[in-house]
């Protein structure tokens, strides 16, 4: 029973539990004094970067969104102010600021699949880790905005198991109560097999299926015991059945599962590592996770790659840009 219990609370402190946040809501807030704030920034000659960012990267993203209507209520845009003051990466991320959590999810979804070839690591990565109910917003949301459908986006992008992964993901019918049935993980576990390494080709149907409604605990209980069985590791078997996109998918989402930190601190990594620095990745990754579990990727970062985060995104961008990203990230 001891056992049981430990083994249920640290699953769940891996995956769910215990996020620590970088940013949380200003306390007080007063949205007029915000609105007033950064109208005098950008009032009269020059701007005052510095009194930018002491508004947007200090703010929640429903704060933030509150001071963007009563700013447009007094001085007509808060985004069209922005970009014809400022810059470079720096507008581009003040921008985003003042959208709200959907309208921001939505326009980065649609970034993403503009990209010349389509930028899929990021698109399984903003799809996999959106709960249902804010998939069904962004669904709703990116219709009314963009006159189509995000499925008929990804239809014309993406092709394949990979298209049907994502399609299915979308639809946010995914189990969230983060609970195991062991048998039914064992169930799985066969069904994989005999599905995958067992026969010629492979039921992807069962392997889309899987992966798109299971939640990510048991996922993960399915990838250990998987191992534990068949001596080889669910996330090499991805990768031999599937071709490059949904072999990617895959052990993307075997990773969110084991550990979604860890997960998160490899992508930031992506986006930092090699020649220059992919901003817009590095953005959406900081807007999107720094009031849920930034503090937890940044313990991860720190443990994986042995420098801390800050210096990390410190020595690879520069001005107000990185003055913005640090009060976000620290
Ligand atoms: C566990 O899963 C099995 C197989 O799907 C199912 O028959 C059983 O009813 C489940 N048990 C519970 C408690 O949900």
């Amino acid at each position: 029973m001891g056992f049981i219990f430990i083994f249920f609370v640290l699953s769940i402190g891996t995956i769910f539990g215990q996020d620590v946040p970088t940013l949380v809501p200003a306390s007080p807030f007063d949205p007029n004094s915000d609105a007033a704030r950064l109208f005098d920034a950008m009032n009269g000659l020059g701007t005052d970067e510095n009194k930018i960012i002491s508004v947007l990267c200090y703010r929640t993203a429903s704060q933030r969104d509150v001071i963007t209507t009563t700013y447009n209520n007094l001085h007509g845009s808060l985004a069209k102010d922005l970009q014809s003051e400022l810059t470079g990466s720096f507008q581009t991320l003040s921008i985003m600021l003042t959208h709200g959590m959907i309208k921001f999810l939505s326009i980065e979804l649609h970034e993403t699949m503009a990209r010349p070839g389509t930028d899929e690591p990021s698109l399984t990565e903003i799809i996999m880790s959106r709960s249902n109910r804010e998939l069904n917003e962004i669904e709703t949301f990116f219709n009314n905005y963009y006159g189509h459908t995000l499925v008929s986006e990804i239809e014309s992008d993406t092709s394949g198991p990979y298209r049907q992964l994502l399609i299915q993901m979308a639809e946010g019918r995914r189990d969230e109560t983060m609970l195991v049935n062991v048998t039914a993980v064992q169930i799985d576990v066969v069904d994989l097999y005999e599905g995958g390494p067992a026969i010629d080709g492979t039921d992807e149907t069962l392997y889309i299926n899987i992966f798109s409604l299971r939640n990510f605990v048991h996922l993960n209980k399915v990838s250990i015991l998987y191992e534990a069985t068949y001596g080889m590791s669910l996330s090499t078997v991805v990768t031999t059945e599937f071709a490059i996109d949904m072999g990617n998918a895959l052990v993307s989402i075997l990773q969110y599962s084991a550990d979604k930190a860890l997960y998160f601190s490899s992508r930031f990594h992506t986006t930092i590592a090699g020649a220059g620095t992919a901003d817009r990745d590095l953005m959406r990754l900081t807007v999107s996770r720094c009031e849920t579990d930034l503090g937890n990727i940044k313990m991860a970062y720190q443990y994986i790659y042995g420098v801390s985060l800050s210096n990390a995104v410190s020595d690879d961008t520069s001005g107000s840009f990185r003055t913005a990203l640090l009060a976000l990230i620290d």
